[in-house]
This record gives structure tokens, C-alpha cells and sequence, in this order.
């Protein structure tokens, strides 16, 4: 059977531009699906299909994939319109890639960028429950009880979260500060800082170590790599067991 698509996913697809934007050619008719002007964003076309924007094909770009160890104060965006650097700017590729997922402007460490709009879907939906582990620094010694409590999940925006895994690997009397490893499956917003919130702490700083099986190893801090293919094959293999490493 042959696998029909929406025009503006085709085109953002082929790393032309953004769906978004794709959906605004298609309604000022710049787009032509085998010769004839296409306006309506639900049209659908299949692999033989000639799509045109403004009377030049378009051609399938091949698709990218990188890790980076996101240094601070770095934006996890294409563009900022308050001209903070942003962590597309990090890296040299012609392509036009994107995040997958997002690290806040003060968060370090481990972030993949793409122009797989697939494979970013697969990586940030939510069913995808996959481990991701952060070093923190917190303002406050982590007893037991409130261990047990993110463990086992606290509320956020009225949902509990998903069970974690919390090792505290030092305390500091003098300053009063821990520093602790916590995993958790979700990717919800500002999720670990909110999490320390609901026990009543303060995150100092938050640098995400791991992703998965995906590790920052010979990563220092701004430095960033082409992924695998058995990397990337096995992230997708992840996503569609619903298998947690
Ligand atoms: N949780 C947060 O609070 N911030 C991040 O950047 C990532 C996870």
C-alpha cells in the first residue's frame, strides 16, 4: 500500500523549511504538487509525487544527528528575537536541525539535535518513558523522607509523577548543599527543578549526563559529535519496545 503524507510534513520533511512555514507557502500558493498549485493544508501525497515550491523541486535532504554537551546560557532554540545565543549556533552543519527535546538556558549537558522530524517525535513523545539522568546541586541536606517522596512521585500541575531514582552523592556541611543523581522518564517542563520545588529545595545548578544507553564520554562542556548509526538505530528500536535503559 503506498503511504500517503500531508504536504506540509513531506516538505518540513525534507528539511526545505518548517511545517509551519511549509503550511504558509501551501496557502499562498507557492506549492505545486505535480504541476498544479495545492492550497489546502490537509492535501496528501504519496512517494512519487513531484512537489514544487515556487516552480523548483524540491529535493529530499539527508538527515543529520548529533550530541552536544550544552554549555550554560546557551538557549535551546534555532532563533532567539532577544538575541541570546542559541545551541544550533554551536554547531557546524548546513542543514537546518533543531533540538530534540530541551535543556533550560541554564542547564548543561547531553542534547541531540536533528533534522529528522521523525526521530525527534519518536525521542520527546510521551509514551517514549526512556531514562534520562541529571547531576544536581540542591540547597539543602535530602533526607530520607524526602527521597522517598521523589521517588515515588510528587504532583505537578495536579499529576504525580513517574517513580525516579535518587542517589545522593555528597553533602556539604559547611555550605549546606547536596549533590545528587536523580533518573527519571519524563520530560516535562523545568521537570527536575519543579520536582525539588515540591520538596522544598532549591536546584543550584542541573547538568543532564545521560540519555538512554547515551553518555557524554570525551564530551567536555560546548564540544559535540556526529552520532552512530547503531546509536541512533538503537534509540529507535527504544522508542518502539517502550524498553527503558
Ligand atoms: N529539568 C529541568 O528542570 N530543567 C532542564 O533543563 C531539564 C530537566
Amino acid at each position: 500500500m503506498i503511504k500517503l503524507e500531508r504536504l506540509q510534513k513531506v516538505i518540513a520533511q525534507s528539511g526545505y523549511t518548517s511545517r509551519r512555514k511549509a503550511e504558509q507557502l501551501i496557502v499562498d500558493k507557492r506549492v505545486k504538487v505535480n504541476n498544479q498549485i495545492v492550497s489546502e493544508l490537509g492535501s496528501q501525497v504519496g512517494p512519487d509525487d513531484i512537489i514544487l515550491i515556487d516552480d523548483k523541486e524540491i529535493v529530499a535532504e539527508s538527515k543529520v544527528y548529533y550530541m552536544i554537551n550544552k554549555p550554560k546560557d546557551v538557549l535551546c532554540s534555532v532563533s532567539d528575537d532577544r538575541g541570546r545565543k542559541v545551541v544550533v549556533d554551536l554547531i557546524k552543519e548546513e542543514k537546518r536541525i533543531y533540538p530534540v527535546g530541551r535543556l533550560d538556558f541554564d542547564t548543561t549537558g547531553l542534547l541531540m539535535l536533528t533534522n529528522d522530524g521523525d526521530f525527534t517525535n519518536a525521542m520527546i513523545h510521551p509514551s517514549f518513558e526512556i531514562n534520562k539522568t541529571y547531576q544536581v546541586v540542591v540547597d539543602k541536606f535530602i533526607t530520607d523522607t524526602m527521597r522517598f517522596k521523589l521517588e515515588r512521585g510528587v504532583l505537578l500541575d495536579g499529576e504525580k509523577t513517574l517513580p525516579a531514582k535518587l542517589v545522593v552523592d555528597h553533602f556539604d556541611k559547611k555550605k549546606q548543599y547536596s549533590q545528587v543523581t536523580i533518573t527519571i522518564r519524563e520530560g516535562k517542563n523545568r521537570q527536575v527543578k519543579r520536582m525539588f520545588e515540591a520538596i522544598g529545595c532549591k536546584v543550584i545548578s542541573l547538568h543532564r549526563s545521560k540519555v538512554a544507553f547515551m553518555t557524554l564520554e570525551g564530551l567536555a562542556i560546548g564540544q559535540y559529535r556526529k552520532m552512530l548509526p547503531s546509536e541512533i538505530s538503537r534509540l529507535i528500536q527504544l522508542a518502539k519496545s517502550g524498553d527503558r535503559k
